[in-house]
């Protein structure tokens, strides 16, 4: 493991529970967006409790390329765009990008209104499946743009304009569902999109864009109905928090045996990881004081329970709620059963777990719930976890960012010093996950 620098290892002392609080701030995947959202209106906006992660560094680095001013605001966490001078940036330079995020795709709508043109470098994102983006390129094409790929990525423009369009997506993908809105917002005319992701996260976004002067209707059964206008404003906003990186702490206690405060944690955002989260023999604790309010999540003592568990699109158990989890899953007496559906290849980091100890069986079939996508396409998306195991100490090389975060949770509860390489990849999207580690007792440092 020579080519990590210090800053990219973290030595973890494990064994000790995780006891304490920590605050979560704005969700990622709601920030990156919001920020990207920002590009369409007319006048500045503004963005509260943004987390300092690797992600919002990256989008800031797209949006100045693109001439937006990103400017910090009086409060902790506040940012402001001003968008007035929006401008094409240099290929090569969205290039230094490409690798880094997925988040470029999305600025195709805001830079087809405001310039007429966009280039998109190749997509990069944790490595977890395919992440075609096919439906985002067959949308973009109804709504009247024209795609040609490049040696280094997409030329996209819009010679006759963008116009609403009917929509349907083969499957409810939250950056397709996103791409649409931030395209039919400033399109000319109705569009309808059937089979729409409704994530939180979604609905925060249609938030924001409705603050900015759009007219989006959500109706029942996914679909979402919008009138594009001819231009927007700027909005302040404060995002919906982070119930991925909640959910995160909330395992992490879980699996050290620990007692963890999240504050700024939503139940209502939550529901499907608190019932999953007591299946297992979790307790949990909604206080909902504004402001300071969150949820505690412990381990209330003796063994856990084993249980079956399906990943799938809101309102069902989240994909990236899975990895965290499946490391309190080894400490539970029995088989549990995770099918994952949202992601072909979201259990390879499974094989570090097995490594320190856990038993994990990972299999092609469809375990333990309906049949899906990838049942009959030869993708290991099933796994059995045999526990409890012990886990010993290992050192891990982290391969995406929440799989990540569970080698991390792993090594906590693992008797013993392991080494975590790769750990940057978390900053994608955890702040200051060290200074948190340190709050709640753990025994870790870089290098
Ligand atoms: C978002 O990814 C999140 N990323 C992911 O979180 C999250 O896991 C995922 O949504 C699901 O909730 C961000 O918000 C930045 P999708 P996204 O389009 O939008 C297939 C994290 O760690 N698909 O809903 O890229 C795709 O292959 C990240 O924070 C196509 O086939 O996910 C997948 O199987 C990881 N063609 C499924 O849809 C397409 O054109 C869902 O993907 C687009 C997607």
């Amino acid at each position: 493991m020579t080519n990590y620098d210090a800053g990219d290892v973290l030595t973890v002392h494990g064994g000790t529970p995780l006891n304490g609080e920590l605050r979560v701030r704005g969700a990622k995947n709601l920030v990156s967006k919001a920020m990207v959202a920002a590009v369409l209106g007319e006048t500045p906006s503004r963005l509260y409790d943004v987390p300092a992660i690797r992600d919002v560094e990256v989008v800031t680095g797209l949006l100045e390329l693109h001439g937006v001013k990103v400017t910090r605001g009086e409060l902790d966490g506040e940012l402001i765009f001003d968008p007035s001078n929006v401008e094409s940036a240099n290929v090569d330079e969205i290039n230094v990008h490409a690798g880094s995020s997925r988040i470029p795709i999305l600025f195709c709508g805001p830079l087809l209104h405001r310039l007429g043109h966009a280039f998109i470098p190749d997509l990069g994102g944790c490595n977890i499946g395919g992440r075609p983006i096919d439906f985002h390129i067959q949308a973009l094409r109804e709504f009247g743009a024209v795609v040609d790929k490049s040696e280094k990525g997409m030329d996209i423009t819009a010679p006759d304009g963008l116009r609403g369009a009917k929509l349907e997506l083969p499957y409810p993908s939250v950056g397709a569902t996103e791409q649409i809105l931030l395209t039919a917002v400033r399109a000319e005319g109705v569009t309808e999109l059937r089979n729409a992701a409704v994530e939180p996260e979604i609905i925060d976004l249609i938030c924001v864009l409705q603050k900015m002067g759009a007219i989006i209707k959500v109706h029942t059964d996914r679909v979402i109905e919008i009138q594009g206008v001819p231009r927007l404003t700027g909005y302040n906003h404060r995002p919906i928090p982070d119930r991925i990186e909640a959910a995160s702490w909330g395992a992490a206690a879980l699996a050290t045996r620990g007692d963890v405060f999240v504050r700024g944690a939503r139940q209502a955002d939550m529901m499907t990881f608190l019932n999953l989260f007591t299946s297992v023999g979790g307790a949990f604790e909604i206080d909902d004081a504004p402001g300071t309010g969150g949820i505690r999540f412990w381990h209330p003592g003796g063994e856990l329970k084993a249980v079956a568990m399906e990943t799938d699109v809101h309102p069902g158990f989240m994909t990236d709620w899975q990895q965290p989890m499946v490391v309190a899953l080894t400490q539970a007496r029995g088989l549990s059963i995770v099918h994952e559906t949202v992601y072909e290849r979201r259990l390879g980091y499974t094989a570090a777990l097995n490594q320190m100890g856990a038993t994990i069986q990972t299999y092609r079939e469809c375990l333990g719930g309906t049949p899906c996508r990838f049942g009959r396409r030869n993708f290991m998306h099933s796994a059995v976890i045999a526990g409890p195991s012990k886990l010993h100490a290992a050192d891990l090389v982290i391969p995406d960012l929440r799989a990540g975060f569970s080698h991390l949770i792993a090594a906590l509860a693992a008797e013993g010093t392991s080494r975590v390489y790769g750990v940057k990849l978390i900053q994608r999207g955890y702040e200051d996950f060290e200074g948190k580690l340190n709050a709640l007792g753990a025994h870790v440092e870089l290098g």
